[in-house]
């Protein structure tokens, strides 16, 4: 019997090694691998120069506490707020850069209410979880917070109905990721914007799965030109080393003074590495157009490909759904046998998230093995 809590339906396979997009199992076995660890290592596993980054570091020192200055921190900060006046929260997860992201609205508007959307996923914590509009996530965890409302995604005139002078926050991804790969209508996400601003509530964009360069952009809202006023990442940011980040305008940094909010191990110096050099890779115009353009690439590939037979294909960049007729589960399991790496999101969709580095030529392979466990095998169709 395991060991630990049984939390997670695991996959029967091990993997022990990885370089770039390719992985290999504890039997030998190679997969190309089409979830980056659920959009986390983006730049492929063991990228040279985050490995150099922490290596270098891992031989001066870990750790500090945030007693101390840290240098590296501010650098990070500086890098990933660069060209806006905004500041900077490290933490270590996703959920904890949501939950600072909550906090904060509450606390610098002096409001309660929370707006967020129905499939939405913000993490695991209560705040987190009360704030994800899923009630598969909810079930049997008694009284959640309170003050948070679910409108339907992508429904400007919900949000108008709802949204008040009481509004502290307005939360919402750009694409929802595990509720489906559902991609926010740029109207939506402008609307969304301008009625935050009516009312002066704060717009949080939760760009943990989004943001680091997954849909050719830094950051998914830059498609819709707006500006948050928070906005939070994890994920991607550190290639697998943890690390989250609530990034907030400067108008905000007031609220956080000292002791309102703190985390260990936030911004730790092994993490902080491995962002640094994340960044400078990620951040570069010519790396975030070559991923657009295998994004555009790979979905009309697919679209060929798939069109006729599959409910829809969406998404941006690098961050693909496809909308199978029955679930998805089994296309996964079968994918896998054949060497590719998937994983679902929601009950009928295919999500794909290669790695930004990820070639064409592995981005054509994985296609023409879709179609044929898709197509060929009738997989997921009915
Ligand atoms: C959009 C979004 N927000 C928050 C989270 C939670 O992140 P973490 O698991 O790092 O706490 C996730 C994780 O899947 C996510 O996709």
């Amino acid at each position: 019997m395991s060991s630990l809590f049984p939390t997670y339906a695991k996959f029967p396979i091990e993997i022990v090694e990885g370089k770039g997009a390719m992985v290999k199992d504890a039997n030998g076995k190679t997969y190309l691998d089409f979830t980056s660890g659920i959009a986390v290592c983006n730049l492929g596993h063991c990228h040279e120069r985050v490995l150099d980054s922490v290596q270098k570091q891992l031989s001066k020192i870990w750790h500090t506490s945030n007693l101390f200055e840290s240098n590296i921190q501010e650098q990070v900060a500086t890098k990933l707020t660069a060209d806006s006046e905004r500041v900077v929260f490290f933490c270590n997860s996703g959920a904890e850069a949501n939950e600072a992201a909550l906090k904060l609205a509450k606390k610098h508007t002096g409001r309660d209410e929370i707006i967020t959307f129905q499939q939405s996923f913000h993490g695991r914590t209560i705040a987190t979880m009360t704030a994800t509009g899923q009630g598969k996530i909810h079930d049997g965890f008694g009284a959640l917070l309170p003050g948070f409302t679910y409108l339907p995604y992508n429904d400007l005139d919900a949000l108008k109905n709802t949204i008040s002078t009481k509004t502290a926050a307005v939360m919402l991804e750009v694409i929802q990721g595990e509720g489906g790969v559902l991609p926010a209508t740029p109207e939506f996400l402008v609307g969304a914007s301008e009625l935050c601003q009516k009312y002066g509530a704060l717009l949080i964009i939760d760009e943990v799965q989004t943001g680091m360069g997954r849909t050719g952009k830094r950051f998914a809202f830059e498609h819709a030109g707006i500006e948050p006023d928070i906005f939070t990442l994890a994920k991607g940011l550190g290639n697998g080393l943890p690390v989250g980040a609530m990034v907030g305008a400067s108008k905000l940094a007031e609220t956080f003074g000292p002791g309102v909010h703190g985390s260990t191990f936030g911004g730790n110096k092994i993490a902080m590495a491995a962002a640094d050099v994340v960044i400078d890779i990620i951040f570069d115009e010519a790396f975030l157009a070559d991923v657009t353009e295998k994004g555009v690439f790979f979905q009309q590939l697919l679209a060929e490909k798939l069109d006729a037979h599959v409910i829809g294909i969406r998404g941006n960049g690098l961050m693909i759904g496809i909308e199978l007729e029955t679930e998805a589960g089994s296309a996964v399991k079968v994918l896998q046998e054949q060497g590719l790496l998937t994983l679902t999101a929601g009950l009928n969709v295919l999500r794909i998230l290669p790695p930004l580095t990820v070639t064409k030529e592995e981005l054509l392979h994985a296609a023409n093995l879709i179609e044929s466990v898709l197509i060929k095998q009738e997989v997921g169709m009915k």
